[in-house]
């Protein structure tokens, strides 16, 4: 079966609302109508405007970059799954480095973001990736299954089957460092192997894993080619909507 390609933009803390707004237009404007899904993962400023704006468009959906483990109540500066919803966001980002990094985000808690997530049906772009030391001591392998089995590989096969991974080497990331296409396939593969493991080769062979970590438009065609790459988490380069779309035309 082939499994849904998609290209999603991680915008990160930029654009105030009239450029996020102005992106938005540019991309639903420039892109060409296809099957690969086009995600635009927004700070939460954004979310309501840009649901209107791409509201009608026939592939472009629109996600946040982060939900609060809890239903509601006294956590000031949160924003919690059920609000995400109620502003049009389909997808949530969850997992990314940045947040482990410099909000303390661990797997037992990442656990309760995905479980909340899907309980108000948002999707989770679950990330994952290891450090570059962690690759240098080529354990980079064994990371990543800690990273899935703490935080995802709890879930039933069918809430499992809802979910989108992205693997992001955090040495990748913001750094035009690339991982190679080898390197990428290699890690995807050994994603979905261990998906296999859990949930068996249907679950696997479905689940759609995409590739973060400096993808541009001048890499995408190469690392989108391989068997196990379903396309792309991409941050700087999603802030330009040209470049954006020159990568979601790269299957
Ligand atoms: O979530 C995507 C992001 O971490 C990748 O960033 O700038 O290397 O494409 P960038």
């Amino acid at each position: 079966m082939k499994r849904q390609q998609i290209v999603a933009g991680n915008w990160k803390m930029n654009k105030d609302l009239a450029e996020g707004k102005d992106l938005a237009k540019a991309v639903a404007a420039q892109k060409s109508a296809s099957d690969v899904v086009l995600i635009l993962g927004t700070p939460f400023i954004h979310l309501s405007a840009v649901s209107e704006i791409i509201d009608g468009t026939d592939n472009l959906h629109l996600s946040a970059q982060n939900c609060h483990q809890e239903e509601s109540g006294a956590y000031t500066g949160e924003i919690s799954a059920s609000m995400l919803k109620s502003v049009g966001a389909e997808y949530v980002i969850l997992g990314h480095s940045e947040r482990r990094e410099y909000f303390g985000e661990d797997e037992a808690l990442l656990a309760k973001k995905v479980d909340i997530a899907l309980a108000h049906g948002l999707i989770p772009i679950f990330c994952c990736g290891e450090k570059l030391d962690v690759r240098e001591a080529e354990n980079h392998v064994a990371l990543v299954k800690e990273q899935l089995s703490g935080s995802v590989f709890h879930l039933s096969a069918d809430a499992f089957g809802k979910i989108v991974i992205a693997y992001e080497p955090v040495w990748a990331i913001g750094t035009g460092r690339t991982a190679s296409p080898e390197q990428a396939q290699e890690m995807h593969a050994a994603i979905r192997e261990m998906i296999s493991e859990q949930y068996g080769a249907e679950v696997a062979e479905a689940t759609s894993i995409l590739y973060g970590g400096s993808c541009k438009p001048g890499n995408a065609k190469e690392i989108f080619s391989q068997p196990d790459v379903d396309g792309g988490l991409i941050g700087g380069a999603s802030l330009k909507a040209e470049d954006f779309v020159a990568i979601a035309n790269s299957f």
